[in-house]
């Protein structure tokens, strides 16, 4: 079989998510229940907040009051994060690949006036409004990404917006045993540890901290330069 051309693959990821998110969106964004009502749905992003991000805020505000702060989200889905982390900082924008995911995340954040969501191509911010970030997020995206082309892409991306001494916290396969294919959606490209250190410098930030090597919660905090 030919390996898919970039586009092939973004267009796919796009479709798969689509079709996906018609289905059942919450379910495929978090796959503990298919019949997530609007609260416990809701519940579970803010365990995402309280595990990963209050647990971990020296890192991530660096002295600066959450209130203050611009926020981006790689791979917003059907908003259950989204959604937490408006009620925590001052201004949040948040990507997806898929026009579905982002009308139930646009409708997740209703009530928090700061909180913007836009559908992008899958592999670059320019639809985000230029601005100086001060923190940026994703958990359950690039672990579905079939491209470590793709994923670089928004390292360096999210360099390009994020202030010098912030935060990118986010999460990749780590697994190496996975059979990933460039045309499958679902299972995404594993990054070793010496891997996400080279991107980290070829990307212009610190990789300072790691947890969750060899898993498929590979845990990377890069601090831009
Ligand atoms: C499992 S869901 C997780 C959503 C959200 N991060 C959460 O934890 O609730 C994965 C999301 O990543 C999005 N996604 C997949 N590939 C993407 C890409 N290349 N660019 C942006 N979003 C992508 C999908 O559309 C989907 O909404």
């Amino acid at each position: 079989m030919e390996e898919p051309t970039l586009q092939q693959q973004l267009e796919k990821m796009r479709l798969d998510w689509d079709e996906r998110a018609r289905e059942n969106a919450r379910y495929y964004v978090n796959t503990a229940s298919e019949t997530w009502s609007d609260e416990e749905f809701f519940a579970s992003g803010e365990r995402t907040v309280a595990e990963e991000i209050l647990t971990d805020m020296t890192n991530i505000c660096q002295g600066k009051e959450p209130g203050q702060m611009k926020v981006l989200e790689i791979g917003c889905g059907a908003g259950r994060v989204t959604r937490a982390l408006a009620g925590l900082f001052g201004e949040v924008h948040a990507v997806d690949v898929s026009g579905e995911m982002v009308s139930q995340a646009r409708k997740a954040v209703e009530g928090f006036p700061r909180a913007f969501v836009y559908q992008n191509n899958g592999k670059d911010l320019d639809v985000i409004p230029a601005r100086e970030f001060d923190f940026a997020f994703s958990t359950i995206v690039f672990q579905h990404i079939p491209s470590k082309e793709i994923i670089e892409n928004y390292v360096r991306e999210v360099g390009r917006l994020l202030r010098p001494g912030a935060l990118f916290k986010f999460q990749v396969q780590g697994d190496a045993t996975m059979e990933t294919r460039p045309d499958d959606t679902w299972l995404g490209v594993p990054f070793s540890e010496r891997e996400a250190v080279e991107m980290a410098h070829r990307c212009g930030f610190e990789p300072r901290y790691r947890h969750g090597a060899g898993g498929q919660y590979f845990w990377l905090w890069f601090f831009k330069r």
